[in-house]
This record gives structure tokens, sequence and C-alpha cells, in this order.
């Protein structure tokens, strides 16, 4: 989700795309850049975005015939391939019973129940989207609190909550300014941007706005400028640290699972470090893994703090669809069937998807960096000499131009990457070992590809 620049020159792959390219001019003719979300629109990497028809498995299949082994899994949601027998079934059942009533549910109780029984929130409320999780998670902050700050890092994206849109200002403890036209200077004057894993920048902002913060909200672990895990320093995980910070301030901590959550383990990342540690947090956000590709998210946490939201307090919240019965069957048959087979499936599938790439890119002379965090991973084509990326200038400073190449060698090999060179890269339970195969065999072209590109191009436009 992090800003990359258009590359209208990039050509198209091999593979046919007459199909895709005819659908992109219709829709850009009727929706703003085409895209229904930003980053589909292949700004980033060029070319003319593919079209999907149908997905399987960990296939995808575009409209002109081609096929696809899926490396985004639809950012993350699809746990367990795409078009899961189970999760199909579940669906239909529940679209046979009616799809929408405004009411509650059994399958809202059983969702809920089921988020309550992997993680330590108290109390879960659902929702549409990750971002409206992040937006209810932050007002009920405030709520609770009486304050009005709110401590983000830069290249953690929460959806675009105007609050959380605010780009970094300089350094430490710089009042952002609004990241996008249409955020009001006010809402983002109440957001500070730190940079991600900076201790001194995190006890510096206290110190100066301590009585002011209603919370600090993180990714749980960062995958939206590529994967960058929480620092440890002397067996405290920046998670932990966080918590602790937080508290002694008077302030909440809101650990943003929505992309880790689920995913990056059973239980998410808190099981990562909070399960081991002893700390929770005390507000979280979910969505992607919970809806099994369907519109889900959900807020939650301590009893105490979930108790100001309405009916039962006073800081508002609501929503048409929330907890919607189709979404909520294929959530609960979706987190049913992720059991810890699957997370040590995708774990090992990780692990060979990361070492190949790493070997592959090696092997042609690119400097790079792979990173890993639970069974999520992505690539930095780093400087020569760069160990380690562990906030968002670090990531920022990678040869895209790399990136470009290399995502267009796979794609015309039948591999889909992220369009952009900040994001994690996603498997599922169904990456199997002819899906595997087929990556593995595409990768050294790909990373020739990336050897040979030569045209590195300045950083602008939002993905
Ligand atoms: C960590 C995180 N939080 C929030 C969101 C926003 O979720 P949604 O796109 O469902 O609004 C995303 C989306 O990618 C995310 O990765």
């Amino acid at each position: 989700m992090c800003p990359t620049p258009a590359d209208p020159t990039a050509p198209d792959s091999g593979s046919r795309v007459e199909a895709s390219a005819a659908l992109f001019e219709r829709a850009r003719a009727v929706t703003p850049g085409g895209v229904n979300s930003p980053v589909r629109a292949f700004s980033a990497v060029g070319g003319t975005p593919r079209f999907i028809e149908r997905a399987e498995g960990a296939w995808l299949h575009d409209a002109d015939g081609n096929a696809y082994v899926d490396l985004v899994c639809s950012w993350g949601p699809m746990l367990l391939g795409h078009s899961h027998p189970e999760v199909t079934a579940a669906v239909q059942a529940a679209v046979s019973r009616g799809t929408s009533y405004g009411t509650p549910t059994r399958a809202e109780v059983e969702l809920v129940e089921e988020i309550v029984g992997r993680t330590p929130a108290e109390r879960v409320r659902l929702v549409s989207s990750g971002t409206e999780a992040t937006m209810s998670a932050i007002r009920l902050a405030r709520g609770f609190t009486g304050r009005d700050l709110v401590v983000k890092f830069a290249g953690c994206y929460h959806g675009h909550v105007d609050a959380l849109l605010a780009a970094a200002g300089s350094g430490v403890a710089t009042h952002a300014v609004p990241g996008s036209p249409g955020v009001p200077e006010a809402v983002a004057a109440a957001t500070l941007v730190l940079p991600y894993n900076d201790r001194a920048a995190v006890e510096a902002a206290f110190a100066e706005h301590g009585d002011r913060i209603a919370c600090v909200i993180t990714e749980a672990a960062p995958g939206n400028m590529g994967v960058v895990p929480p620092a440890y320093v002397d067996g405290q995980g920046f998670n932990a640290f966080l918590s602790a910070t937080a508290r002694a301030h008077g302030a909440l901590f809101v650990s943003d699972e929505v992309m880790t959550g689920f995913r990056a383990s059973r239980q998410g990342q808190w099981g990562l470090d909070g399960a081991q540690e002893g700390w929770v947090p005390d507000l979280m956000t979910f969505g992607k893994v919970m809806g099994g590709g369907f519109p889900a998210a959900a807020f939650g946490g301590r009893a105490d703090v979930m108790a100001l939201l309405s009916p039962d307090g006073p800081v508002y919240q609501a929503g048409t669809l929330s907890g919607n019965p189709v979404a909520c069957a294929a959530g609960l048959t979706t987190l049913r069937l992720a059991t810890d087979d699957v997370y040590s499936h995708l774990d090992r599938t990780a692990t060979t998807l990361a070492d190949a790439a790493s070997e592959a890119l090696a092997a042609a002379g690119v400097p790079h960096l792979v990173q890993r965090n639970g069974t999520m991973f992505s690539l930095f084509f780093t400087d020569e000499g760069v160990t380690e990326v562990v906030d968002f200038a670090g990531a920022q400073a990678q040869a895209q131009h790399r990136f470009r190449a290399f995502f267009h060698a796979m794609l015309d090999q039948g591999v889909y990457l992220p369009p952009s060179a900040f994001e994690a890269w996603f498997v599922s339970a169904a990456h199997d070992e002819r899906a595997v195969e087929h990556v593995l065999a595409a990768l050294p072209a790909a990373a020739r590809a990336a050897a040979a590109a030569t045209t590195p191009t300045s950083a602008g436009e939002s993905a």
C-alpha cells in the first residue's frame, strides 16, 4: 500500500492480454483509474492489469485464458486457497437461507466465539472492512481515554481512515501532514507519525505529549511496506515495548492484525510475540482471513474498553451489513479449517519460496533481502551490504526498477506476484507441489531480468 511510481512505459508481459486490455479500457471509462482499489491498476509496475475470471486452489485464470500461480491470495484472505469446497458449500447453504436480515444471527455468535477463542480479545464487534475496524478502534480509544492524539508508524497501513492516512513529517514526534487531499489538516494534526521500530522516537513522543495520547496503533507486524518484523532489544519485542509504554502513560495499545490475524500464525502475530511474552493489546483489529474472501472484519479487546461501545455505552458504531450471514459462514468455515497442519504447510511453503527466490537472485548477482515473519515474507531489492530493513525509510530505498522487471518476468511465466515492491507475498493451503514447482521454475529467468534492469525511476504517485 506504499506510494510507488507509475511506469506507463513498462511493457506488457508475453502472455495474451487483449481481453484484459479491452476490459481495462471499458473500466477506465466508468471508474477512476479503471479499478476499485488503487494497487490493482498496476501503476507501480506498468502494463495491463489482469482481469481475473475464476480462481481455484492456488491458481488464477484471466479473461485471456492465462493461468497464474497466485501469490497475492486476494491480499491475504484466501488462506485455504480459492474455491475451497467446504467454504463454497457453507456459503451456498447460507445464501439459500437468505443473504441479509439486519438482525442478530447464530453465525455471528459462532464467528466471534472462534475469534475470542484464538486471540486475547475479550469482546469483539463485527464490521465489514479493515478500514472500518481501525476507524472504530480509534474512536473507541479516544472515547475511553478522553484524549485526541493517535500515534502511528510510517509505512504502516491501516486502511483509508482520515486520521491514519497521515504521512510522516520529519522524524521524531512530528505532527503529521495529510497523506491525501481531502484529509483535513486538523485531523492529520491529531496524528503523530513515528519511524517503525524506533523506541527513542516513541519515548520522545510520550515524553512530550503523553497526557494527550489516546492510543498507539501499529500493524502487529508490518506487511504493507514489505515484511518488516517488530525488532527485539534485550529480549523485548517492539510490540511489548509499545504495550508497556502506552500503559505507563494511560494510553491504549491498538494492535492491527487485519493482515497478520489468523495468517502469521494460528493466533496471528500475537501468537508469535504477546502469547510468548505475556502481554495483551488493549484493542485489536482483524479482517482478511476471518472473512474467508467476503467483506467481514472485526475489532475487539478489553471488556472494560469494549463496554463503552453502543448500545452498552456512549461510543457510537453501527453497520447495515455488519455480521452478514454469508460472510460469517465463509469466515467461520475458513477459521475452523485453519488447523495447525495448515499453518505448518504455509510455513514450509513460505520457506521454500523465500529460499528459492533468494538463491535465484544471488545466482544472478542481484542484491536483495528476504524478510520473514511467521508465514509471511517479502523480497527487498536493496543495495549491496544492506542486512536488514527495519522501517519505511529502509523499505523505500529499494531498486524498484529491478522489482518491476522481476514482476513482469514472473507474470510472463504464469506467476502472479503483488504488483508493488512494498507488499508481502501470500501463500495458501492450496499451494501444492505443482504450484510451488511452477514458481521455482520461473525464478531464475525473473532473477536474470531483475539483474538486467537498468532504468531507475523516481518515487511519486500513490499505488
Ligand atoms: C494492516 C491493515 N489494516 C487495515 C487494512 C484495511 O483493510 P480493508 O482493505 O479491508 O479496509 C489493511 C488492508 O490491507 C491492512 O493491511
